[in-house]
């Protein structure tokens, strides 16, 4: 096992001190880099590009020549769990994730089982190790999953959506289905992340990209529970280092204070929530990541700045904090607006000894 030469981000995580603040980019390997595009084209299509470790491989080790990120993240994609339960997952070219056996009835959800990674995930595990190995202790490599409750709402619905309706409908008239599916996705997570970090994850992030759109009530009662059921079974140590576990919820600002009493090291937070606040609120508590606008990256160089110190500022100094988007790179972003950010993010982030 080589040393990592650079562990700032895993650090930061756990509000160690660092030279400088951390950065990495939510989707930082996608359709935004011209080579990513044309990987794709070579594998055949986005699920192909994932089952194939040495292109998933490729695609991870992209960002990372362009820019000079803190962390890798796995490139793959949440909805493989749903896929490996036998959903039937399918991207169509320009369209979204489509399920062909949604999730809709009492005897399809009491047969749903949560999948061995190592069997019918099997190609992620591969893609960790050979990504770590391409790393060569360089940054550490993130692995990732969605949260149970995520998972649920596109197998649910069968796509995305932006009611939720047939999910909606099944928790309020019917939460134990729901439940039902959310103790197996928990199971599945937990099994999922745990065999990742064998393979050589060395933090992971859960994705909770849909949390934000339940009450309070229904947020901890279907989200944030099953969340903190996966990170009291995870494997908190490996290698001989902790693995730092993130916890993103997108539009979970309001709910800070439980969201960072769940067992995670860091809460990733979106850009409608101050940073500052949130730190004053959760910061003694978690690492904070996060959480330029996305669309920031629209604007001039000079604009790209200004954001970009306007929100290390708001975190004010000290460590804890990881830079990162609230949300991911767009595919219309210029590459070249994304190397100033992370460029800005270390020259004005950079401590005076
Ligand atoms: O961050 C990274 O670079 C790692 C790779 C990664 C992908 N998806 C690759 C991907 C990660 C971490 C994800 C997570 C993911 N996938 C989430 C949670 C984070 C979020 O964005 O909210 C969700 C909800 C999904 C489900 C998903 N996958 C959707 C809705 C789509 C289609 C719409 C879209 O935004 O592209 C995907 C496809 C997908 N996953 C692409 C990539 C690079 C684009 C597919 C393509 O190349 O055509």
């Amino acid at each position: 096992m080589t040393s990592l030469k650079n562990d700032t981000f895993l650090r930061a995580l756990l509000r160690q001190p660092v030279d400088y603040t951390p950065v990495w980019m939510m989707r930082q390997a996608g359709r935004y880099l011209p080579e990513y595009r044309e990987t794709r084209a070579r594998a055949g299509s986005f699920m192909q590009l994932c089952m194939n470790p040495e292109l998933a491989c490729e695609v991870t080790l992209q960002p990372l020549r362009r820019f000079p990120l803190d962390a890798a993240i796995l490139f793959s994609d949440i909805l493989t769990i749903p896929d490996a339960m036998g959903l039937g997952l399918s991207f169509a070219e320009g369209e979204g994730p489509r399920f062909e056996r949604p999730l809709r009835d009492e005897r399809s959800i009491l047969k749903l089982a949560a999948p061995d990674p190592t069997d019918k995930l099997r190609y992620v595990l591969d893609a960790v190790s050979t990504i770590r190995r391409a790393l060569d202790g360089t940054v550490p490599l993130i692995g990732f999953s969605g949260s149970p409750f995520t998972l649920a709402c596109y197998m649910v619905e069968g796509r995305g959506s932006d009611d939720f309706r047939h999910l909606k409908a099944m928790l309020y008239s019917e939460p134990a289905l729901l439940h039902r599916i959310l103790e197996v996705n928990a199971t599945a997570v937990t099994a999922y992340l745990n065999a990742q970090i064998e393979a050589g994850a060395q933090a992971v992030q859960i994705f909770d990209t849909w949390g934000g759109a339940l009450t309070a009530a229904a947020f901890r009662e279907f989200s944030l529970a099953y969340t903190e059921r996966i990170i009291a079974g995870l494997k908190r140590e490996h290698e001989g280092r902790r693995v730092p576990c993130i916890v993103f919820t997108k539009g979970g600002g309001q709910w800070l204070d439980a969201i960072a009493a769940c067992g995670a090291d860091a809460v990733g937070l979106d850009w409608t929530t101050e940073l500052g606040a949130a730190r004053r609120r959760i910061g003694d508590r978690v690492a904070l990541q996060g959480n330029l606008d996305p669309n920031v990256l629209f604007g001039s160089p000079a604009a790209i700045r200004s954001e970009v110190a306007r929100v290390l500022a708001d975190f004010g100094p000290g460590d804890g904090h990881v830079f990162n988007l609230g949300h991911g790179i767009s595919q219309h972003v210029d590459p070249d607006h994304a190397a100033i950010l992370v460029d800005a993010v270390h020259s004005l982030s950079r401590r005076s000894a």
